[in-house]
């Protein structure tokens, strides 16, 4: 016996399901009991479902066989279930997982706008934690965390360091977003290729809601949400990982841009304090080179080993007409994905949540 926690991986064969695998190999605190998606994968044998093609799984890994998403045997069998199933199955799975007692922490979207579902990046809202305790299922044991939207992800992290040091007034943000944020196998090549694609569905939308809940509160039973506006502009761009964020920002001070970038690069969050394993030591990188951050450079940004991929990158911080410009990067299946899951699970662990 390990002492771990055990976990199940549901959508095992998907893009997000095996950056959950490849965060859990040598996890301190958690073990993989099984292996989850759907009847189409039942018995095959992980190794031959890779979609990851640029993190080498150990052997046992790669020899653990695929199981059919089973609710029951997973609510008896483990604490915690990392979903990365299709947004239309998540809603009915989870809430049922959560009823029969399992810590959900999820990326899809189904739940992130629940009355008491919380968005968690762990360096910005985990006061938001508690409103776990008003899910029905608490009671016995089981609730639903949900993180953002990996576009959402990347640039909230320096948005609360700013709004905490200037205060915010408006955020136009474009997303230049990687072809692997729409999962396996995505975007028919042949519309991506050489292209641009000046739509996501629902993305913006779901920009503009979900920063402002996250850097909202939550109080008396309900979440409030932050008071600046949000306006968000989404485009696919052929590019395998790494969603590329162009900002422009009315801030209520007029610091320089050099007080910009040392709030940026000293900002220090929760997972930081708690040194929690996921937790990118620095989880702002402010690079100082005219042409970076670049996805091709930039979107394993993250130490130790374990949080790469897990830093944003930030870079040609500049300010005109009184707005503050900047460009962001950041991994959308790690930091944006799996690894957003794994820090709040992280999170619950350290504090006793689980
Ligand atoms: N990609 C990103 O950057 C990103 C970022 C944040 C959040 N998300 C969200 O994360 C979730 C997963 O995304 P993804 O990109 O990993 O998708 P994906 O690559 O298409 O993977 C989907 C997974 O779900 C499984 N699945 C599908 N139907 C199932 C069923 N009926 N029963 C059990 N399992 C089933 C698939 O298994 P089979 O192989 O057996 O079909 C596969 O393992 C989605 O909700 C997405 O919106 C994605």
């Amino acid at each position: 016996m390990s002492g771990k926690v055990k976990v199940a991986v549901l959508g095992a064969t998907g893009m997000i399901g095996q950056r959950f695998v490849e965060m859990l190999e040598d996890h301190p605190y958690f073990e993989i009991e099984g292996l989850y998606a759907s009847e189409r994968s039942e018995g095959k044998r992980f190794g031959d479902t890779l979609k990851v093609r640029d993190y080498n799984y150990k052997q046992e890994t790669l020899d653990m066989k695929i199981s059919k998403m089973d609710v029951d045997h997973i609510s008896k069998a483990c604490r915690i279930a990392f979903s990365g199933i299709p947004s239309e199955l998540a809603g009915p799975t989870e809430t049922e997982l959560a009823q029969k007692g399992v810590a959900v922490f999820t990326n899809a979207g189904s739940h992130r706008m629940d009355p008491h579902v919380p968005i968690i990046v762990p360096e910005v809202n985990t006061d938001q934690f508690c409103s776990i305790k008003d899910q029905d299922t608490y009671g016995n044991g089981g609730y639903i965390v949900t993180n953002a939207n990996c576009s959402s992800t990347g640039i909230v992290v320096p948005l609360r360091a700013l709004n905490d040091a200037f205060g915010l007034n408006e955020v136009f943000v474009s997303t230049y977003q990687a072809i692997s944020g729409a999962g396996y196998p995505g975007v028919p090549s042949l519309d991506i290729v050489g292209n641009v694609i000046p739509f996501i569905s629902h993305e913006e939308e779901k920009m503009e809601t979900e920063l402002a809940k996250m850097l909202g509160t939550y109080a008396d039973g309900e979440f409030k949400y932050a008071g600046f506006k949000v306006m968000a502009n989404c485009a696919r761009v052929p590019v395998i990982d790494g969603h590329t964020e162009s900002l422009v920002i009315d801030m209520k001070e007029s610091p320089s841009i050099e007080e910009v970038a040392k709030v940026l690069a000293d900002f220090r969050g929760e997972p930081q304090k708690l040194g929690l394993p996921s937790a990118p030591e620095q989880p702002i990188i402010v690079r100082a080179e005219e042409n970076r951050p670049q996805p091709i450079y930039d979107v394993f940004a993250g130490t130790p080993d374990r949080a790469r991929g897990m830093a944003s990158s930030v870079g040609r911080i500049r300010c005109s007409n009184g707005y503050y410009k900047m460009w962001v990067v950041s991994h959308n299946t790690l930091r944006g994905g799996a690894g957003g899951s794994m820090l709040n699970a992280e999170y619950a662990y350290k504090k006793g949540i689980l």
